[in-house]
């Protein structure tokens, strides 16, 4: 097997776009709002088991590689590059020849001779205005040591001339961003005046730097810039010191700064690594997975690092997550689909790590021991804003936290925040299952870690049958027996005063799929075995006579959504008893609203149901 198709088969192709897209599972596909247009109503299709994905709205096609190639605009060796790492494939050897690591070599070294001599500038006489600065700052001699803190003078060459002497070339120290190209010719040097932060990767090498500007001033910090040995996205600071706490204490911390980090080791506390202020990636949490599955979140939830690390989890967002910025439901998928056990760490109001460090370190600990899941603080965070003692309230607290709950694996898991739920609403524990149940059951089991070990589930086969699912599909086949059928229905339905038929009147998924590829004239390709199964089912059963088509047609839709209504009755008849027992006058109030509302939208409906089943029969009576 060539390396391309090792690639393929080890890299879930559902695992590397659920970082972009929420996706949804239906059956053997799965489904969500394209991240290559806009769009309300998801038409982007992902097929695990071709490893590709389509859009039916945009066009947009391919497989894992073309998918960062459109999404992160990477060439496709860079793609091949990035995907072969992350499974673990090795690629034949394509130019990194001697000479290649021979250059790489080079970039290390200086990159090491540019630390060396940064230090050495921080205990020089040059260097005192930032050893008094560290001094202020509480961080010990012996601390600056160890993370070989520096000082770059203000000078415009001073370092570029110590790395020339050194044989470095001025390409190679704008390669790794020591030096910046004048328009006019020339390189001067990027870091000016500033306390200089060596990082590392994990295996200690210097990559990169972090310079603070001594004192107040814009901007506080500057980066080295992407580089061939240097990538953000990748870095964890502090990962190299920080690795065997890590391992031995089984648990991991990601603190936002530098300073975060530095602060801790100087207490003793060296599980600490730093995302340095951007977005959490997969790659950060891989690589601290590969020491413990532990890992805890100490990120202020209004700083621009956190909303940074949710965009970067779940890019797709509606409007209303925009407001709830904290945690989205993105990133609890994240956590299952990574198989790791994410915490929160609550952290006293307006103080970062390094505040506690240096005033309060007995808080780290109690911190650490209040740590809460990620699951249970994001629900926190998105019913924040809600009243939950309106029954307004408690319906849009169980419509925003249905979606975490669904990326929850663990049943035990998902029904202890159940039942939380249910006391934070108070509202019956068995009601909120039902409604809970009633949306995602026949979708379980949910998407494995590997999904060779438990086969998807096969669309249409595998779920129970129960009435609404065999009526769906009676309907379903009806209409897909003959497409003119669709029309002549909603015509049916808008001459009765009834709403045309749409998605939502179909509770399964594949259903839903179905009939919305059939309103758009496009079903999806991998739709076609359930699509045939229906039809057969319909074909097997007795036929329907042309003169009962209109009945047929008619009443199954009416009857679908009389279910429904009837379901939703009940519903609010369990809220509306618990709000009884709970003494709650206004919101019994409000759900008896609610109650009687449905109520009538069900007698309309029963009412035609009846009224078409007295008329017509007797008109087309042979
Ligand atoms: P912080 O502002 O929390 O920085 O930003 P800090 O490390 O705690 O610094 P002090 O305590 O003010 O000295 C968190 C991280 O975000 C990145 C840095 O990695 C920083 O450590 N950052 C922040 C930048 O890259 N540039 C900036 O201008 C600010
Ligand atoms: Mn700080």
């Amino acid at each position: 097997m060539g390396a391309i198709e090792e690639i393929k088969n080890r890299i879930d192709i559902v695992e590397l776009i659920s970082q972009y897209v929420q996706l949804k599972k239906a059956g053997r596909i799965y489904k969500g709002l394209c991240p290559f247009h806009s769009e309300k109503t998801p038409s982007f299709v992902v097929y695990p088991d071709e490893g590709r994905y389509h859009c039916f709205g945009c066009g947009a096609d391919g497989d894992i590689f073309t998918f960062l190639e459109q999404k992160e605009g990477m060439s496709f060796p860079q793609a091949l590059q990035m995907l072969a790492e992350r499974a673990g494939v090795e690629l034949p050897d394509r130019g990194e020849g001697p000479e290649e690591k021979n250059k790489r070599d080079r970039l290390y070294g200086l990159m090491s001779a540019a630390a060396g001599w940064y230090r050495s500038q921080l205990l020089s006489p040059r260097g005192t205005a930032a050893r008094t600065y560290l001094e202020g700052r509480g961080i010990l001699g012996k601390t600056a040591e160890m993370f070989a803190l520096g000082f770059a003078p203000d000078s415009w060459d001073a370092c570029q001339k110590h790395l020339r002497s050194l044989d470095y070339t001025d390409e190679e120290m704008v390669e790794v961003g020591i030096s910046i190209p004048r328009e006019t010719g020339g390189t001067y040097d990027r870091f000016r005046g500033r306390l200089m932060i060596p990082i590392r990767d994990v295996r200690g090498r210097v990559v990169g730097f972090g310079a603070r500007i001594i004192g107040h001033g814009e901007p506080k910090y500057l980066n080295s810039p992407q580089s061939p040995i240097f990538d953000k996205g990748r870095l964890l600071f502090g990962l190299d010191m920080a690795r065997r706490a890590i391992r031995e204490e089984n648990k991991a911390v990601v603190v936002e700064g530098y300073m975060d980090v530095i602060s801790a080791f100087q207490r003793g506390v060296r599980n600490v690594v730093a995302s340095m202020g951007t977005a959490l990636t997969e790659h950060h949490i891989r690589q601290l997975k590969r020491l413990t599955r532990n890992i805890y979140l100490a990120l202020d939830p209004d700083s621009a690092g956190v909303k940074a690390t949710l965009r970067g989890l779940d890019v797709a967002r509606s409007a209303m997550e925009e407001k709830v910025p904290v945690v989205r439901p993105g990133m609890v998928h994240f956590e299952h689909a990574l198989d790791v056990d994410l915490y929160v760490l609550p952290l006293p109001n307006g103080q970062d790590p390094d505040d506690i460090f240096r005033d309060t370190p007995e808080k780290w600990e109690i911190a650490l021991d209040n740590a809460r899941p990620l699951v249970e603080f994001t629900i926190e965070m998105r019913l924040k804003d809600l009243d939950l003692s309106t029954a307004k309230g408690k319906s849009e607290a169980v419509r925003r936290v249905t979606p975490i709950l669904k990326d929850v694996a663990n049943d035990v898991e998902r029904t202890h925040y159940i039942q939380s739920l249910s006391r934070t609403l108070n509202v019956d524990s068995r009601l909120l299952e039902r409604q809970f149940w009633g949306d995602v059951r026949r979708r379980r089991p949910r998407q494995k870690r590997r999904p060779e070990e438990e086969p998807a589930p096969d669309v249409g086969t595998s779920w129970v049958v129960t009435p609404t699912v065999a009526l769906e599909r009676h309907l379903i086949g009806l209409l897909l027996q003959d497409e003119e059928r669709l029309s002549l229905l909603n015509e049916l339905l808008t001459e009765a005063l009834h709403e045309p038929l749409s998605g939502l009147d179909f509770r399964e998924e594949p259903h839903r799929m179905l009939f919305e590829g059939l309103s758009t004239g496009d079903i999806p390709e991998v739709l076609d075995p359930l699509r045939s199964e229906i039809i057969s089912e319909v074909e097997r059963s007795p036929e329907v006579r042309p003169d009962q088509l209109e009945k047929e047609l008619l009443e199954s839709a009416l009857r679908l959504r009389i279910y429904r209504t009837r379901e939703e009755i009940r519903s609010f008849q369990e809220l509306l008893a618990d709000a009884e027992s709970q003494g709650s006058n206004a919101t019994v109030a409000a759900y008896g609203e609610e109650i009687q509302r449905l109520s009538h939208s069900l007698g309309f409906l029963q009412n035609s149901l009846r009224s078409y089943n007295v008329v017509k029969p007797e008109s087309t009576a042979v």
